[in-house]
Formats: C-alpha cells, sequence, structure tokens
C-alpha cells in the first residue's frame, strides 16, 4: 500500500504535466562538474522544484534546481540540475523521490553522474570512472518502510544495477574519444563531513575504489522500479589520508570543473548510443 508515499510522487508527476507533456526516454542526474550541462540539450521546457507542489526544494538561496526537458542528439531526456542530498537533512525518501518522478513521467533510463574521492589503484584528481557496482550499507536505504507495491517488490534484487550493455556503450564512448576511463565500485556514506583516513583504509579492504554523498540511494530507489541505471563518477579528488592536503568543496568542485569538457563528452555521445 504506502497509498501516501504514491500519492506524493504521483502528484508531482500531475504537477509536471500541467506544464509539459514531453515524454523523456533517458533521465539524467547532473552531479558536480556537468552543473553547465543543459548547454548541451535542445530545451523543450522546464519546470523549477519550486513549482512542483511536494517537493524538496534545497534550503540554500540559488540552489533550488529544476528538470530540464528536451533532446540530446536524437533522444529525448530529462535531466536534474540540482540534486537532493541525504545529508541536507531529508528524508530519505524524498531523496529519491525525482527519480520516482522521472521514472513515472516515462524514462527508462536513469545515468547518474557524481564527483568522489578516489581509492582506486592509480586513480587520479579529474579521472573518470564507471562505476560497475554500489556500496549501500553506510546510507539509509529509499526502501526501508511500508513497500510502494505500484513501484516494485518488496525484496528487489541488486545482482545487476548497473547494466551491462550501458557500460559498455560508455566504455567504448571513452575509448574512440581518448578518455582514460577508470572502473569501479562506489561506495555511498552520509556525509556531510568527508571521511576519516581511517575510514578510507577500511572502504579499500572491502573493494571500494570512490566514496561519495549521493547516488546509490537513488539507483537502489529506480533499480526497484526497474529502471536500467548507469553511473560515471568524476574523480575529484584522492580520498582522506591519500594526499597531503586536507579536503575542501572548494577543491572538489574546482577539480570537476577541470574534468566537465571531457565528462560532457562522454555523458553526451553515450546517451546518443543508447538502445532505449
Ligand atoms: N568524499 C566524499 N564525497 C566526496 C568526496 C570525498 O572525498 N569528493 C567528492 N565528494
Amino acid at each position: 500500500m504506502s497509498t501516501s508515499a504514491y500519492e506524493k510522487v504521483a502528484k508531482c508527476v500531475e504537477a509536471i504535466r500541467a506544464k509539459t507533456s514531453f515524454v523523456p526516454d533517458v533521465a539524467l542526474v547532473l552531479g558536480s562538474g556537468l552543473g553547465n550541462y543543459a548547454e548541451n540539450i535542445k530545451i523543450e521546457a522546464e519546470v523549477s522544484y519550486s513549482d512542483i507542489p511536494g517537493f524538496p526544494v534545497s534550503t540554500v538561496p540559488g540552489h533550488a534546481g529544476k528538470f530540464i526537458f528536451g533532446y540530446v542528439g536524437d533522444v529525448k531526456v530529462v535531466c536534474m540540475k540540482g540534486r537532493i542530498h541525504f545529508y541536507e537533512g531529508y528524508d530519505i525518501k524524498d531523496v529519491v523521490l525525482p527519480h520516482r518522478v522521472m521514472k513515472m513521467l516515462g524514462a527508462k533510463i536513469l545515468f547518474l553522474t557524481n564527483a568522489s574521492g578516489g581509492l582506486g589503484e592509480g586513480f587520479g584528481a579529474g579521472d573518470l570512472m564507471l562505476i560497475t557496482d554500489h556500496v549501500s550499507m553506510f546510507a539509509p536505504n529509499p526502501l526501508i518502510g511500508e513497500n510502494i507495491d505500484e513501484f516494485g517488490p518488496r525484496f528487489p534484487d541488486m545482482s545487476n544495477v548497473y547494466k551491462k550493455d550501458l557500460q559498455d556503450v560508455i566504455r567504448e564512448v571513452a575509448k574512440e574519444n581518448g578518455i582514460d576511463l577508470k572502473e569501479g565500485v562506489y561506495a555511498q556514506l552520509t556525509g556531510p563531513s568527508f571521511e576519516s583516513p581511517a575510514e578510507i583504509r577500511l572502504l579499500g579492504k572491502l573493494g571500494v575504489s570512490a566514496v561519495g554523498m549521493s547516488t546509490v540511494n537513488e539507483a537502489i530507489a529506480a533499480n526497484h522500479m526497474g529502471m536500467r541505471i548507469c553511473g560515471v563518477s568524476c574523480i575529484s579528488n584522492l580520498a582522506a589520508g591519500l594526499s597531503d592536503s586536507p579536503l575542501s568543496h572548494e577543491e572538489v568542485q574546482e577539480a570537476a570543473d577541470k574534468a566537465a569538457p571531457l565528462f560532457t563528452k562522454l555523458v553526451t555521445e553515450s546517451i546518443k548510443r543508447f538502445t532505449i
């Protein structure tokens, strides 16, 4: 049942449908470094989060965010410019509400992007990493609570979240464009504090290659709904304890901005080649 959670999503969809009838095939979540990605979209419609009743809106002035509807090549996309993070204080269900909304609007593929701290062997700041799997147990699971049967089963399988065919497309595009694409497992922690060196050593022992504060809870909710998922992370810094400099948000943003042109190329060309 959980009608209220379902109805909250349905109401958001209804509000968006009152503004646009655009039906996207691909949903793209823009992480750090892809803030200007809209330049690559032939825009058909935009809907501000603040215009959607019940939609979580960032409390930080100027960071409200919006959905952008349009075309990447011939592919119909909806982009999330500005995502909601658990560390901002939102209920975990609100963090994944936008993804559920994008699925209900028609999106079949979810392309997740983010910035992260790298700990994989040979990783450096500015690298791009294909997410091949994730570790979720250090962050809250968005499916806790009554199951929303309209979305998916109580105990969804997570053995194949990041789809092989989408990964292959991204690898192929990287190769053709001379992008040294790393690969690995992404772990989400709650943040907002960065990790300690001891935590990073622990994560390394668990097989983690990159660590961040988003994405995994989104992938879990989208996989629950049957979306086909892929993800690329921009390694914006070496994780705590792996370099001499202390971590800062400014450093993360700067490195992500530097990687933006290649990141943009990889995302755009991959989307154009996806089989919907
Ligand atoms: N840790 C967690 N989240 C991050 C990092 C990091 O080192 N870099 C960018 N996002």
